[in-house]
């Protein structure tokens, strides 16, 4: 393999030649498209914090989300802005909470030609915006407990799977969710409902912009005590492993961009599962303003972010650029 006989430019004279040997390819059945509805208000609220997106109200998320599968992203997750929030994180499980109340619109008006996915977690639900049951400790600090913390998750769960999620998605990182939401699940009726777990999920800066949008900062102290150290990679396969033994039919990486090499490490040891992973808040943010300021093309950034994800080794991407992801890959631009 010698210059001149192997001239490695060849393959890339021409788009035509460089679409045909491309190793990775991206359509919009590979994307997830994340959407926030609000409990309070009739208008949609502009998120300060993620240029273009909004809260969608009740009377309002249908039609949004009609647009999404119209556009070609077939995949919906959920996220609920409740009124009320208590300690017991009640208004995650009610029957006619938020999301519970979204399933049954978004149901009636897609029938099966979207997959209703919902995350899972109290930090929208509770005051202090931790994902879990908050108790003293031995010590008397307060801590996040995590046994109280499953319960509640896989009553929330189950409220879900009653109001016609096809998918749930625990994204609080405590131990055993997964096994429990699965449990009780199957005990319920619901063995067809699939689990989509946020196996790997980092403790990270990226998500910042998103607690500005779903109201979910913690009141105190972080979520360091369970989601997972930025220095950690072969930990993540500790985490999917116990996941998958617990019942995970799909697992995640979270965030995307930063972790690139976590993503291709759980591909390559764990190969028979599907993979998501999730492009958070903040990276959908870094593009949006770098591209407001001028200093990137969005849609080629986008493109070469969302190619680079599932090269490193995702199977699904969650992203909020999803729709618009879907309307540039239709237009078949010529970005690579
Ligand atoms: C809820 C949850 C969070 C995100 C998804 N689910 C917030 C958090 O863990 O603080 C972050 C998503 C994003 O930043 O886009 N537990």
């Amino acid at each position: 393999m010698r210059f001149p006989t192997v001239r490695s430019r060849r393959l890339r004279k021409d788009r035509i030649i460089r679409n045909a040997v491309a190793q990775t390819t991206l359509d919009p059945s590979r994307l997830i498209a994340p959407i926030f509805v609000t409990e309070s208000g009739r208008e949609p609220e502009p998120i300060e914090t993620m240029p273009g997106l909004y809260r969608w109200p009740l009377n309002d998320v249908a039609d949004h989300a009609k647009e999404i599968v119209e556009g070609g992203v077939d995949k919906l997750l959920l996220f609920g802005i409740p009124l009320n929030k208590d300690e017991e994180a009640s208004s995650a499980y009610k029957p006619d909470g938020v999301v519970q109340k979204t399933l049954r619109i978004l149901r009636e008006e897609l029938g099966e030609r979207a997959l209703l996915m919902t995350d899972v977690c109290t930090c929208q639900y509770t005051p202090h915006g931790h994902c879990g049951m908050v108790v003293k400790d031995r010590r008397g600090s307060w801590i996040v407990d995590n046994d109280r913390s499953i319960k509640v998750m896989a009553k929330i769960a189950l409220s879900h799977a009653e109001a016609g999620a096809d998918v749930v998605a625990p994204s609080n990182m405590m131990d055993g969710v997964v096994g429990y939401i699965r449990k009780t699940l199957d005990d319920e009726g619901y063995s067809d409902v699939l689990i989509m777990s946020y196996s790997v999920k980092y403790a990270s800066n990226f998500y910042g912009p998103f607690r500005e949008a779903a109201f979910s900062t913690p009141a105190f102290g972080d979520r360091r005590s369970y989601q997972m150290d930025p220095r950690n990679a072969e930990e993540a396969i500790k985490e999917v492993l116990l996941d998958v033994e617990e019942g995970a039919d799909v697992i995640m990486v979270k965030p995307a961009l930063p972790y690139l090499d976590v993503i291709r490490l759980v591909k390559e040891r764990i190969p028979y599962y599907p993979l998501a992973a999730y492009s958070v808040s903040g990276e959908y943010a870094m593009i949006k303003a770098a591209a407001k300021m001028g200093l990137l093309d969005e849609k080629r950034t986008l493109m070469e972010a969302l190619h680079a994800i599932r090269r490193a080794g995702a199977d699904v991407i969650i992203t909020y650029y999803a729709l618009e992801a879907a309307k540039i890959l239709r237009e078949g631009l010529d970005f690579f």
